[in-house]
């Protein structure tokens, strides 16, 4: 397999997650030597489908598909090790031994038992319209803990920290006295079981615990290449998403540089990975949605259910406003637009062009979700395809209307597309300009 020409990348979201980034990081893999998780935990869920087998990851980086690639899990990660050894004890059972290939940061914390309680019973006591619909992993409360800082668990922690049995069994403690408090429930927290857990950690990850920052600039400076695995998608981004129905990190490329100690400036292709249409899952404003039978029918059509926690997705018509905003944010050199083989059928095909609000049209997002609400979309229909583009296999090959459709996006994104999906296997795929230099046939096989 020849090198990139271009060194390092990274694939994210450009939406609200499940955009098919584990598709794309998976298409990229080959030409690179580590792929590296630098954002989120377990809300995440990225899907390879490898013929008819599916793998389905949330903590693990998909670069563990691939035997020849380190993986990297970075200090920005909040990390459930009951999560990721499961993870890890799947593969096994499915022949794919994960074993010293996958490094784990000292610097990333511990999500452990509580923060799901917290997530969950928060959830569950929160109004209608302030439920964030999170996916209950744990992450808002384990990020809240890394900036509280005396009440965090690094994996440093299970190494170093002689005394770290007691602080548990205190923190755990403090932690009865207010769920009680907050919620009049403890959801039977147990300091014994917290502990079990992290000494699970300790016996079953403690081989894979090391200064990953230092690996990554050594490897580089030893002309390795890195790819960067995002997680979630920048519309759910802390500080630029549809706050505060967001995620509690920084999901794009703008990420790396705090999640993984290296920065940006080294990571030249920006892959924002979108679909050819919208989809959300949990609570929060969505200018595009269509509730109707079309959402339903792209629903039905994407099969746009949830890889993590099973939800229905939200579906509605491609959102440029927000697109182009997160293109622009994120510095994103390459598009990969998946899912326009699900847009088939259909007589016309829409795309949200501005926010309408107050008798005005806004061409970036408003800041505030009850703007958000109020804004209706302005949609501009384009004519759609009636064919099912599954087999085909080259830009050229896709119907007129198709073609024309992924154009007008990239006039409107200001960014062009390089990846096409067609399909949610492997080799469903088209490939334009330069990233076809750096990216591998489709057909081959790793895993
Ligand atoms: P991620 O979180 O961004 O990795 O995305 P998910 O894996 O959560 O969700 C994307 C879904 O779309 C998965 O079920 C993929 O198998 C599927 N998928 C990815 N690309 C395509 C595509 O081009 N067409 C179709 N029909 N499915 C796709
Ligand atoms: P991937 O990497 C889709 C959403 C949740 C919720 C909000 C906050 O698979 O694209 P959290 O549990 O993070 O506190 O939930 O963010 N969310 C995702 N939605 N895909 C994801 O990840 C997501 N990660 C978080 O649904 O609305
Ligand atoms: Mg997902």
């Amino acid at each position: 397999m020849t090198k990139p020409t271009r060194k390092n990348a990274c694939v994210f979201g450009l939406g609200w997650g499940d955009e098919g980034k584990g598709k794309v990081v998976d298409l990229l893999c080959p030409t690179f030597d580590i792929v590296v998780r630098f954002n989120g935990g377990a809300n995440a869920g990225h899907t390879v489908w490898v013929g008819d087998e599916k793998f389905a990851l949330h903590l693990l980086p998909i670069g563990v598909l691939h035997e020849t690639i380190t993986s990297v899990i970075g200090p920005g990660v909040v990390v459930d090790p009951v999560q990721l050894i499961s993870e890890i004890d799947g593969l096994a059972a499915r022949g794919i031994a994960v074993g010293s290939r996958l490094k784990i940061s000292d610097r990333a914390h511990l999500v452990l038992p509580y923060h799901k309680l917290e997530d969950q019973l928060g959830e569950k006591s929160a109004a209608g319209d302030k439920k964030i619909g999170t996916t209950a992993r744990g992450i808002g409360p384990c990020y809240a803990d890394k900036m509280k800082r005396s009440t965090a668990v690094r994996f440093a922690d299970l190494i170093h920290d002689d005394d770290l049995e007691s602080r548990v069994r205190s923190i755990v403690a403090d932690r009865q006295t207010m769920l009680r408090a907050l919620f009049d429930d403890d959801g039977g927290l147990d300091a014994d079981a917290v502990i079990a857990d992290v000494m699970m950690a300790k016996t079953r990850l403690g081989g894979n615990i090391c200064d990953t920052t230092t690996f990554l600039h050594d490897s580089m400076d030893d002309q390795k290449t890195v790819l960067f695995e995002g997680a979630n998608g920048t519309l759910l981004d802390v500080d630029h998403g549809t706050y505060p129905f967001v995620t509690s990190s920084s999901t794009g490329p703008h990420g790396i540089g705090n999640g993984a100690g290296v920065p940006a400036a080294r990571v030249s292709t920006v892959v924002g990975t979108m679909k050819a249409y919208a989809t959300r899952v949990g609570s929060g404003p969505f200018v595009s949605e269509l509730t109707g039978d079309m959402g339903d029918k792209i629903r039905q059509q994407g099969n746009e259910f949830g890889t993590t926690t099973g939800r229905p997705r939200r579906c509605g018509w491609f959102d440029a406003v927000s697109g182009r905003h997160a293109v622009r944010l994120t510095g994103t050199t390459d598009i990969a637009l998946m899912h326009l083989d699900t847009l088939g059928g259909f007589d016309q095909v829409g795309i949200c062009v501005a926010y309408r609000l107050d008798g005005k049209d806004l061409a970036s997002p408003p800041a505030h979700a009850s703007q958000l609400e109020a804004a209706e979309p302005v949609i501009e229909f384009m004519p759609g395809w009636p064919s099912d583009l599954r087999s085909i296999r080259s830009f050229e090959d896709l119907p007129q209307a198709a073609r024309g459709y992924v154009e007008r996006l990239e006039v409107l994104l200001g960014a062009g597309v390089s990846i096409i999906g067609v399909g949610p296997e492997r080799s469903q795929v088209l490939l334009r300009g330069d990233l076809r230099d750096i990216t591998p046939s489709p057909e081959t096989t790793i895993a």
